[in-house]
C-alpha cells in the first residue's frame, strides 16, 4: 500500500484511540505516541505493521531477507559506558546499539538527539525494545531471549535497516560480543533464533500460498457466504480453488481456505455441508 495512504490511515486510527483515551497527548507532540504505546500494548502491532513497510527486508520474498553482512568488520570495541555518553548531548554525536553492533546515527538526531522521538535508543543497546515497545529503562536491554517469532524476524529487519541506512562502528561489550569483540555464545544462540524464526515464517508463507483464505461476504438475511477466486487471502495466483474448512493440526483453530484439486485429500481439510465438492462458493451453515 502506498506509504502515505498507509500513514495517513494509521494516524486516523492512532488518533482515535488517543482522542478518546489521552486527549491532552494530540496537542502535545508526536514523541508521546511512544508513552502511549507503553501504556497500550496493542498499539505496538500497529507501530510494527507501519514500520514493516520501511526496508526491503520487510518484502515477502523471502528470498531477500537476509541479515545484511558488512564488507569490513569494525574493530572498535565499547563498553555499556562510553556508549552511554554517545547520546547527542551538547551537540556531540549520536550512537546507538542493536544485537550488539553499534551504529553512528548522529544524522538522524532529529529522531535520536536529545528531545527526538527515539532518543531512549541512543548510547544503549536497546535491542528488545525494538520489538516489545517497552521504552522504559527496564525494557530497552540487549537481553533478547524467549521472545516470539514474529520478534526475531523484526528484529533481524531492523539490524538490516541500521545496516543499509546508517554507518557500522563497533561493537559493544555485552551480550553479543566480548571485551575483545568476539562474538559470544549468546550471539550464536541469537542467530539461531533469528534462523529458525526466518525458516518458520517461509514455511508459514508456503503453506499461506497453498492454501489461500478464501473471500467472504456476510448478509444478514442470507447468513455467510465463502468463495474462491484467482485472488483470495491475498494471494494472487492462476488457480481458484474449492473453499474447505482447514484445521490446524492441533485443531484448535479452523478457517476457511481455498485448496487445489490435488491438495483436496488433505487430512486437514473438511468439506462444507451442503456444498457440492467441486462448488467454487459455499453458503455456511447459519
Ligand atoms: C515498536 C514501536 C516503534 C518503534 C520501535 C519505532 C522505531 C522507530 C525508529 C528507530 C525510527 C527512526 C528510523 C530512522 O533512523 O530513520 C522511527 C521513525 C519513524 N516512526 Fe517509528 N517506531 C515505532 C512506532 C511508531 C508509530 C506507532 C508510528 C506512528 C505513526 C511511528 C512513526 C514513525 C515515523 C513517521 C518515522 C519517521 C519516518 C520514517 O523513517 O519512516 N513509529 N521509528
Amino acid at each position: 500500500m502506498n506509504k502515505l495512504v498507509k500513514l495517513s490511515f494509521l494516524v486516523l486510527i492512532l488518533a482515535s484511540v488517543i482522542a478518546w483515551f489521552q486527549p491532552n497527548v494530540l496537542y502535545n507532540n508526536t514523541k508521546y505516541l511512544h508513552d502511549v504505546a507503553v501504556k497500550f500494548p496493542a498499539l505496538v502491532s500497529f507501530f510494527k505493521w507501519f514500520h514493516g513497510a520501511k526496508g526491503p527486508t520487510s518484502s515477502t520474498d523471502h528470498t531477500q531477507v537476509k541479515e545484511a553482512v558488512p564488507t569490513v568488520e569494525p574493530t572498535r570495541v565499547f563498553t555499556k559506558e562510553e556508549l552511554a555518553k554517545y547520546k547527542g548531548e551538547n551537540g556531540g554525536d549520536v550512537y546507538l546499539a542493536i544485537m550488539g553492533r553499534v551504529f553512528d546515527v548522529t544524522r538522524g538526531r532529529d529522531f535520536y538527539g536529545p528531545g527526538g522521538g527515539y532518543s531512549f535508543f541512543s548510547g544503549v543497546d536497546g535491542s528488545r525494545a525494538f520489538v516489545t515497545g517497552d521504552f522504559k529503562a527496564e525494557g530497552l536491554i540487549d537481553d533478547i531471549t524467549g521472545l516470539g517469532s514474529q520478534d526475531y524476524i523484526g528484529l533481524r529487519d531492523w539490524l538490516d535497516f541500521y545496516m543499509k541506512d546508517y554507518e557500522y562502528i563497533g561493537k559493544v561489550h555485552g551480550l553479543f560480543f566480548d571485551a575483545d569483540g568476539k562474538t559470544t555464545d549468546y550471539f550464536d544462540n541469537a542467530q539461531q533464533w533469528i534462523k529458525e524464526a526466518t525458516n518458520h515464517k517461509e514455511d508459514e508463507d508456503l503453506f499461506k500460498e497453498k492454501f489461500p483464505m478464501c473471500n467472504i461476504e456476510y448478509k444478514p438475511e442470507e447468513g455467510s457466504r465463502v468463495w474462491c477466486s484467482t485472488k483470495s487471502g491475498g494471494i494472487k495466483r492462476d488457480w481458484v480453488g474449492f473453499p474447505r474448512s482447514l484445521y490446524s493440526a492441533d485443531s484448535k483453530n479452523i478457517r476457511c481456505a481455498c485448496a487445489q484439486e490435488a491438495d483436496l485429500n488433505d487430512s486437514l481439510l473438511k468439506e462444507y455441508p451442503n456444498c457440492p465438492k467441486d462448488a467454487t462458493s459455499c453458503m455456511l451453515p447459519k
